[in-house]
């Protein structure tokens, strides 16, 4: 089996995390009658201090149905250029919502207040009506960075003095409270809505959960439904949501310390250029060489057992994760040390 660094999302269910799954309660989760389901969603309301919560299958399927609800067609939408919103989900915005994008260039994936401020669209028939801001924490793009929640803070101020609506793409939202020491309610008391990944670092098949008010959920319940996600006796996979933020929360900090030692062996060698710095489970390096140098390097490693992914011509991620082990870290250590 090689050592599969290439995403957070190639994990198995652990022995335990498929007992819990066997052993759910299911029912017809569109008739709001999986207990599993139910539990779920209000164990995760309860964490983050929000109002309610909605089990969906994919992380782009919970950020798209939080911006169908806060947009009309012909809004426009503020996020960092690199967001996944924008830049990975085929084109949701437009496509679902019909509303464009106004691309923020950020600082490893994060926007500040100030340009926020500087995007919004006056009130103008010529311009779009500015309705929604989306940030992303943890940033893929920006190398796992995480926002400071000052920083949060103050966008949402911003968003407030302008009736603007705050959605947190939070696919990686536990990595960054376990690297920054922050709670999930510290998040669920600034934004209007959230969407956390289970199916990343939490070790889950499939699923995310959109949190926000009732009655936004109300309505995120019937977009799910028109986007084809409501779900019957999801149960089974909602019982490894359970199992995960039951277990699989503060173990995540195993992961950042193994990326780090992965990071610190990439820094002494000569063929990387720069690489992002790593606070959490996210390794973002490029090459000096430039012409397709990363596909070449990615099959090197692939020879020797190991997967990362060439996210561009020259820059190649790894990402650590639950089915990493400290014996396969020192083995990609080793590969590195000898390349
Ligand atoms: C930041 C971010 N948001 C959203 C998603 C989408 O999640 P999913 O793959 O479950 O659709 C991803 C997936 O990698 C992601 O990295």
């Amino acid at each position: 089996m090689p050592i599969d660094l290439r995403s957070d999302t190639v994990t198995r269910p652990t022995p335990p995390m498929l007992d819990a799954m066997f052993s759910a309660s299911v029912g017809d989760d569109v008739f709001g009658e999986d207990p599993t389901i139910n539990s779920l969603e209000a164990m995760a309301a309860r964490l983050f201090g929000m109002e309610a919560a909605l089990y969906c299958p994919s992380g782009t399927m919970s950020n798209q149905i939080a911006i169908k609800c806060h947009t009309q067609p012909g809004d426009e939408v503020i996020c960092e250029r690199n967001a996944h919103v924008y830049i990975y989900e085929g084109g949701g915005i437009a496509f679902n919502s019909g509303s464009q994008v106004r691309a923020l260039e950020g600082n490893r994936g994060r926007i500040t207040a100030e340009q926020v401020s500087m995007a919004i669209n006056p009130d103008d028939v010529h311009r779009a009506r500015t309705s929604l801001v989306t940030l992303e924490n943890t940033s893929n793009r920006g190398g796992g960075s995480c926002y400071d929640l000052e920083e949060i803070r103050r966008i949402r101020q911003v968003c407030e003095d302008n009736h603007l609506k705050l959605h947190l793409d939070g696919a990686r939202l536990f990595n960054a409270l376990v690297a920054t020491g922050r709670s999930a309610k510290d998040f669920g008391g600034v934004f209007d809505s959230i969407s956390v990944c289970l199916n990343k670092g939490m070790g889950c098949p499939i699923g995310s959960i959109l949190l926000g008010p009732a009655t936004f959920i109300k309505q995120a319940r019937r977009v799910r439904k028109v986007f084809g996600g409501g779900m019957r006796q999801a149960g089974f996979m909602a019982a490894s949501g359970i199992y995960a933020l039951e277990n699989n929360i503060d173990r995540l900090a195993v992961d950042h310390a193994h990326a780090r030692h992965i990071a610190a062996a990439l820094e002494k060698k000569d063929f990387v250029k720069s690489l992002l710095p790593v606070e959490t489970n996210l390794i973002i390096f490029e090459l000096k060489e430039s012409t397709d140098c990363a596909r070449s390097l990615s099959a090197t490693l692939r020879e020797k057992g190991i997967l990362a992914l060439a996210i561009s011509a020259n820059q190649i991620r790894m990402v650590t994760h639950l089915d990493i082990s400290p014996a396969m870290v020192d083995e990609v250590v080793g590969v590195i040390e000898q390349l």
